[in-house]
């Protein structure tokens, strides 16, 4: 540790292990936080206790969570730089929640447009935790005092939340939290589904999905069957109102190879879509391949992400305790 440079600013997210990771996520996701490495102090953490606000198969969700993350570190996140820990192992996850909960209202939660689509959804499990999990998602921002919180769409009003309570603890009692701010990515890719490219890429649509574990073939198989655009143009350009698909599928393109949409434009210039599909999709495969194949060698080596994690939770609670003690003694619990 050297202490002579200026701290960095501290940088928070969770993922679910909900589910299996997919282009979206290391296009929209992972890769930026693989480039943000040197300019933050980055915390990552496999979110496992959110995911069991629905009900998960228990070999699943263990498997998953450790699938998910030997992926973050096959797409290059490096555990040395970054902080990476599942959400279960750092125990005051669970405290701070519980005290942020008394300074959560009723009223706030119910206005959460993700639980009321998540109780639709699950219709027969509309359990407490679905309900208060903003107040968890708050605490695992406010341990670490991070400065800021990269946020999709769907995120947005959990972090307005936390900073809510935040700014009421903070108005009982002094300033024991950092307000965050939502970190809005660059040029973020957002990548939409292959089969209804108005809607974002996701698990739910494994048709329009491309895991990261696929196989080559079925990536194949699914650009060959993108859908492009119902004009019979047949002409690779990029007009996002007009061909939402191809304008997905070159913006793929751009975020794997660097080029852009005007390089894009010439390199497949009186080609058709006959031949950009699957140039899209042989760059994919061609970009997954070793992330495949590093993700197989970690996870079969047990005791080094064994290691990972093990380092990861210790230097997480680290931060975490410092600010849960603060808390407690806020609140008026007697030290132990
Ligand atoms: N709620 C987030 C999601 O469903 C996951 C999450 C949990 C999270 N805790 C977080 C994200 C803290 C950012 C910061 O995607």
């Amino acid at each position: 540790m050297e202490n002579t440079a200026p701290a960095k600013k501290i940088m928070l997210s969770g993922i679910q292990p909900s589910g299996d990771l997919h282009l979206g996520n290391y296009l929209g996701a992972i890769k930026n936080w693989v480039e943000r490495t040197e300019e933050f102090d980055n915390y990552y953490f496999m979110a496992d206790m959110h995911t069991i606000t629905v009900r998960q198969t228990p070999a699943d969700l263990r498997r998953r969570t450790l699938q998910q993350l030997a992926q973050y570190i096959a797409c290059g996140l490096d555990p040395q730089k970054n902080t990476l820990f599942i959400q279960s192992h750092v125990h005051e996850h669970a405290e701070l929640g519980w005290i942020l909960q008394c300074y959560t209202m009723y009223g706030e939660l119910s206005r959460m447009t993700q639980f009321k689509d998540k109780s639709q959804k699950h219709s027969e499990n509309i359990n407490a935790g679905l309900f208060t999990y903003p107040s968890l998602m708050a605490a695992d921002i406010l341990l670490y005092q991070a400065d800021y919180v990269p946020v999709g769409e769907d995120q947005k009003q959990h972090c307005e939340l936390t900073r809510d309570i935040a700014i009421r603890f903070n108005n009982i009692y002094g300033n024991v939290f950092k307000v965050p701010e939502p970190y809005i990515q660059k040029v973020g890719a957002r990548i939409m589904s292959l089969g209804n490219p108005s809607s974002k890429m996701s698990k739910s649509d494994p048709n329009g999905c491309v895991f990261l574990l696929e196989k080559p073939d079925d990536i194949m198989r699914k650009f060959k069957k993108a859908v492009t655009d119902s004009d019979t143009e047949n002409c690779v350009r990029f007009a996002p109102s007009e061909k939402p698909g191809v304008a997905n599928l070159m913006g793929i393109y751009s975020s794997i190879t660097g080029k852009s949409y005007e390089e894009i434009e010439n390199e497949f210039a009186g080609k058709g879509y006959g031949a950009f599909k699957p140039a899209v999709g042989e760059a994919v495969v061609e970009t997954l391949r070793p992330i495949q194949e590093e993700t197989a060698r970690i996870l079969a080596d047990k005791a080094y992400l064994e290691n990972v994690y093990k380092e990861g939770a210790e230097k997480a609670s680290y931060l975490a305790r410092k600010t849960l003690r603060k808390v407690y003694k806020k609140v008026g619990f007697v030290e132990r």
